[in-house]
């Protein structure tokens, strides 16, 4: 089948998909090189094809997704690849998607930011059983990322992305709440969370930050704007990439970001997880985006006594443990911690009322093993000397934890 992939109303290239993989087949033409998605180079007015077709599969729901394989028996559908040309590819967080050829459709007319959306995949994606007519598959859960069960939702005629937990505490929406307060403290730009109980289960609720003029990108394609070579760290490459675009502000972003996941002792900050605001029409570059998802931290997956130990926690992007990445800040100038005075009962009102996921215990647990790091951060920050970074105690491999698994994937 023949589509054109489009950035709102300019056509990037036609394309061939395989209607039974759901995969490029081939470009048939390019038109705007420009607008092709970030990190797809091009080759004697040739896209690579293979660079397209790994940023097209990532837009589909990651195989890892919790509870994926039900939900796509639900829908009857083999793969979540081929969940994408049902919505026409279009998501929440960019401004891509696919127009079969010769249907006439325009951005305005199809776009989900304007136009409502089905709430049947998101259903499937909750565990609801199959609906007997009439599914609707026009959704821009089609297109989200990520390990947790998540679903967009229109809420007082905002665009919310609704997130669960994973088991058996169930914390993460808990941690997006106490993140967000934390950096609100720190006077960090981040998405402001919210909880929201449905059924007895707690979720967390952000707002797209997305708006009519800007674009997320995430980190991850930033990275494929260079090869990287072994002498290069991953922080000093990620900002090589952001220099080569002319991206602002970002030795400051990745300062403040790896603070507050240092306080937060943020397990999951993959390339996905962080990213760029860029202007769709115009392709400026904004600067970095707000902080987003940082719900696996706070020891979301260990038993309170591990919390205690405040052992084994792993670290990304950049190094492997916290302490090395905190290294890489070019300056602290701009933290003062004594605002983060009270954060102890901000995190006792977030739990209020969660004793059945996450008990008085590892309530007090939390609250002292971020009071340690708050200490020392204060130590770190007066002793710390400058000093040159290399690639020891690199992130080899930068993907998403599963949780439940006990590893990394
Ligand atoms: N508020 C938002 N506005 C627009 N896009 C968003 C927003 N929040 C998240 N996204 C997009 O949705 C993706 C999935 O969301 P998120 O990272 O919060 O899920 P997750 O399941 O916690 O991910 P992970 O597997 O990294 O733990 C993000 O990578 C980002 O591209
Ligand atoms: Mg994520």
């Amino acid at each position: 089948m023949n589509y054109t992939l489009m950035h709102k109303d300019i056509p990037v290239a036609d394309l061939t998909l395989d209607e039974t993989t759901g995969s490029i087949q081939r470009i048939d033409a390019l038109f705007r090189g420009g607008h092709l998605p970030v990190g797809v180079s091009v080759r004697r007015g040739m896209a690579d094809r293979a660079a397209l077709n790994e940023w097209w599969e990532d837009r589909s729901i990651p195989a890892s997704r919790s509870g994926l394989r039900e939900a796509l028996e639900t829908m009857g559908v083999t793969s979540s690849k081929l969940l994408l040309t049902r919505c026409y590819g279009l998501s929440l967080s960019d401004r891509y998607w696919i127009k079969p050829v010769g249907s006439g459709l325009t951005w305005h007319s199809v776009n989900f930011f304007e136009n409502s959306f089905s709430e049947d995949v998101g259903d499937a994606l909750f565990g609801a059983p199959a609906k007997k007519e009439g599914f609707d598959f026009s959704s821009p859960d089609n297109t989200s990322d990520g390990f947790l069960k998540k679903r967009w939702k229109i809420l007082d005629d905002k665009r919310c992305l609704i997130k669960a937990g994973s088991p058996p505490f169930l914390q993460q929406p808990f941690n997006e709440v106490i993140a967000s307060k934390m950096a609100d403290r720190l006077g960090i730009p981040h998405i402001p969370y919210t909880l929201l109980w449905d059924g007895g289960i707690p979720y967390s609720v952000c707002e797209d930050f997305v708006t009519p003029y800007t674009e997320l990108i995430p980190a991850w394609r930033v990275m494929q704007v260079q090869k990287k070579d072994n002498q290069t760290s991953v922080y000093q490459h990620y900002r090589n990439c952001c220099n080569v675009l002319e991206i602002p502000n970002v030795a400051h972003a990745l300062d403040q970001m790896m603070v507050l996941d240092y306080l937060i002792a943020n397990e999951d900050r993959h390339f996905n997880n962080f990213g760029l605001l860029r202007n769709p029409d115009t392709l400026e570059w904004l600067g970095p985006a707000p902080i987003y998802d940082s719900g696996s931290s706070l020891d979301y997956d260990k038993l309170t006594p591990q919390i205690r130990s405040g052992r084994n926690i792993t670290c990304k992007p950049f190094k492997k443990t916290h302490q090395d990445q905190l290294r890489l800040v070019t300056s602290f100038d701009w933290l003062d911690l004594s605002k983060l005075d009270g954060v102890d009962q901000d995190i006792r009102e977030v739990f209020t009322g969660a004793e059945e996921f996450i008990d008085k215990e590892r309530v007090e647990a939390i609250i002292a093993s971020v009071n340690q790091r708050i200490q020392m951060l204060e130590t770190f920050v007066l002793t710390q000397r400058p000093q040159e970074d290399s690639t020891e105690n690199d992130v080899e491999r930068n993907v998403a934890a599963e949780y439940g698994m006990g590893q990394q994937h």
